[in-house]
């Protein structure tokens, strides 16, 4: 949820963390902080609200020239956000400064001990107890001469990391931390345990970051710290050990982009910019899955297909929009592959006692690789015996080296908060899956895998035809942006896109939005249609399974008869919905299965357009952060 980046090196830390920040502010923007060490202390500076305020403190206030740094941009969890809630925050001596993604959750009882020989707390958070137990096996409890008074110039940078690994293995709950300390410099110390950290070598200098994003513009050489895992960096040394201290190596990969694909690019929002991208994510996110002998292949997959003969049940576990991913994929893999399929929110999986075992496999969807929901359910599913596949956009991220196989979607860096090209690609990725199935079980001929993956392979132009074509709902969404309410309805693999576009108009422009299976209607939701009440129907194909859109036609009718203003997703020459429609909005033929890939665009423009219009900041939607690593 929260952002870390720190440096060392030879440039001004301060001036580096900051651009880092500026990259990784999509992360959490309650508050930000940067500390850099200063001779004899740390020197910290810290506010609430966005990171422009805490540019304007470090303009009247600047930080000294130091060349270690650490920096954060905070989604609380523990504590208002508040300026001294914002982190880096210190110990007693000011000696040392910590910044922390995650949550410590006993960090009540660590606080009751530290304050019990003498610490003084100077927050509300979670975090600062890590400061203090730093403190303690660095610098003894305050008040004492401490150490560093001792020996501070024959201190080793090993000891510095001893200290973190003995303060983690106190810690529960899930963390990335990263810490200076006075009698180190040029040393950064990190730690993980469920929450993200990724080292960066750069040419006489290293970064340790939440993400990748935070030092592109300076080098796209990674290294991942793997689970509960300590860090030692210096410009020129990176040691990675277990919370133990036994030596263990990170995996080292090239980032297979660069800081342009995560600026703005000259349009208002990142959300915008991602939206225009999808086609291209979609091409990508296809490439090269189709043989010359037209078998598909899922190659980084890592699962034998002996376990993809072998399963005898998917369940897919995921949350907000991956979970809509999740719905559509449960479609595509009964019909295709002819296999039971359950898909349930990450969150609600680990709290139940589902039926799992080494016939089962579970592929958890996650743009970030990060969502603490969904990375629980996949180390339960994996307790249970059950394979596990991740579907994922990043490159490296701890669900999916936590999962048996991982098929990576290529969206590229998604920055807004909304997901949108990430969806389109988990779309892709679901269809290949589920197709790849099919093909190993013989339940659809290879010339039948090839047909599909060919009409995949024109959706890209398909999806870049409904953007040409969306001035007209841009005009609807400024129009509606006073109404209090907009509900969408859709059945088959409509419904979870009527889900997807109800999300993305809450989560955007803060007003009620509720997406229905259309045949629900008449089971409670129809009364909630008055004169006037804006209803998404988004209609199937009326060439796919004709009996769907019969279906949906005559709902369509039914909310027209008691008011509803209804704006209609359907396929362009439908003439049979236009008499209901009071807005109609044409998207290209394409097969049942594979409609969410055109339908959702103008819901994600609709909601994007109309959360502008009522003056929110579409690319940090309040209260929400990109990735939600915490509970
Ligand atoms: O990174 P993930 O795909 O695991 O994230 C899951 C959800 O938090 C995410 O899709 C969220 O619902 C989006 N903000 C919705 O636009």
């Amino acid at each position: 949820m929260c952002g870390i980046v720190a440096y060392v090196g030879a440039r001004t830390a301060h001036d580096v963390v900051l651009d880092g920040l500026r990259r990784l502010e999509y992360r959490g923007y309650d508050s930000a902080g940067i500390a850099v060490l200063d001779g004899g202390s740390v020197d910290v500076r810290r506010k609430a609200g966005a990171l422009g305020n805490l540019e304007a403190v470090l303009e009247a206030e600047p930080l000294a020239g130091s060349t270690t740094g650490i920096g954060h941009t905070r989604w609380a969890t523990h504590g208002a956000p508040t300026d001294g809630n914002a982190h880096p925050h210190v110990d007693c001596r000011r000696a040392l400064a910590v910044v922390h993604n995650g949550v410590i959750e006993n960090h009540s009882a660590l606080r009751d001990e530290l304050t019990n020989v003498g610490h003084v707390f100077g927050s509300q958070t979670d975090t600062e107890v890590v400061a203090h137990l730093l403190e303690e096996e660095l610098d003894g409890p305050p008040g004492g001469e401490g150490q560093a008074a001792q020996h501070s110039s024959s201190r080793t940078p090993e000891e510095f990391a001893e200290a973190m690994r003995r303060v983690c293995r106190r810690l529960a709950g899930s963390f990335s931390l990263v810490a200076i300390h006075r009698d180190f410099p040029g040393v950064v110390v990190g730690a993980r345990r469920n929450s993200p950290l990724v080292v960066g070598r750069g040419d006489g200098e290293a970064f340790l970051a939440s993400d990748v994003a935070a030092f592109i513009a300076a080098t796209r050489q990674a290294v991942e710290v793997g689970q509960d895992c300590v860090v030692l960096l210096t410009p020129q040394r990176l040691e990675i050990t277990d919370f133990e201290g036994n030596p263990t190596r990170g995996r080292e990969y090239r980032v297979d982009w660069d800081a342009s694909a995560a600026e703005k690019g000259g349009y208002d929002y990142f959300m915008l910019k991602e939206i225009a991208e999808q086609p291209d994510a979609v091409a990508a996110t296809l490439l090269g899955r189709l043989g010359r002998d037209g078998t598909l292949t899922l190659d980084e997959s890592r699962l034998d297909t002996r376990v993809f003969v072998e399963v005898d049940k998917i369940v897919v576990v995921a949350c907000g929009t991956a979970y809509h991913a999740g719905l559509i994929a449960k479609y595509a893999i009964e019909h295709w592959a002819g296999l039971p399929c359950e898909v349930e929110l990450a969150s609600e999986f680990r709290y139940r006692d589902p039926i799992l075992d080494r016939q089962s496999l579970v592929i958890a969807i996650s743009q970030s690789g990060e969502t603490l929901d969904t990375l629980m359910a996949v180390q339960h599913a994996k307790e249970m015996g059950a394979r596990v596949l991740a579907i994922c956009n990043t490159l490296g991220a701890t669900i999916p080296r936590e999962s048996d196989a991982v098929l990576y979607t290529r969206a590229g860096p998604e920055i807004g908060v909304a997901a949108t090209k990430s969806f389109l690609t988990q779309l892709v990725a679901v269809y290949l899956v589920a197709l790849y199935l099919a093909q190993l079980r013989g339940t659809k001929y290879g010339d039948e895998v090839a047909g599909v993956v060919r009409e995949l392979a024109a959706m890209p132009s398909k999806v870049a035809a409904v953007l040409d074509t969306m001035e007209p709902v841009r005009a609807i969404a400024r129009e509606l942006a006073r109404v209090p309410t907009v509900l969408f309805i859709g059945r088959h693999v409509g419904y979870p896109v009527a889900l997807e576009g109800a999300l993305k108009l809450k989560e955007l422009a803060y007003m009620h939005a509720e997406g229905f299976a259309a045949g629900e209607l008449k089971h409670g939701p129809i009364a909630l249609i008055e004169e006037g009440v804006p209803v998404v129907v988004v209609m199937p194909p009326p060439s796919g399974r004709s009996v769907l859109h019969a279906k949906l036609l005559a709902n369509l009718q039914e909310i027209r008869a008691r008011g509803a203003r209804t704006i209609v997703v359907a396929e362009e020459g439908d003439e049979a919905v236009r008499p209901y429609s009071d807005h109609l909005v044409a998207i290209p033929a394409v097969p049942t299965l594979l409609q969410p890939l055109v339908s959702v665009v103008p819901l994600q423009v609709f909601a994007c357009e109309l959360a502008v219009a009522r003056g929110n900041d579409v690319d940090r939607p309040r209260n929400l952060a990109k990735s939600v690593t915490v509970e």
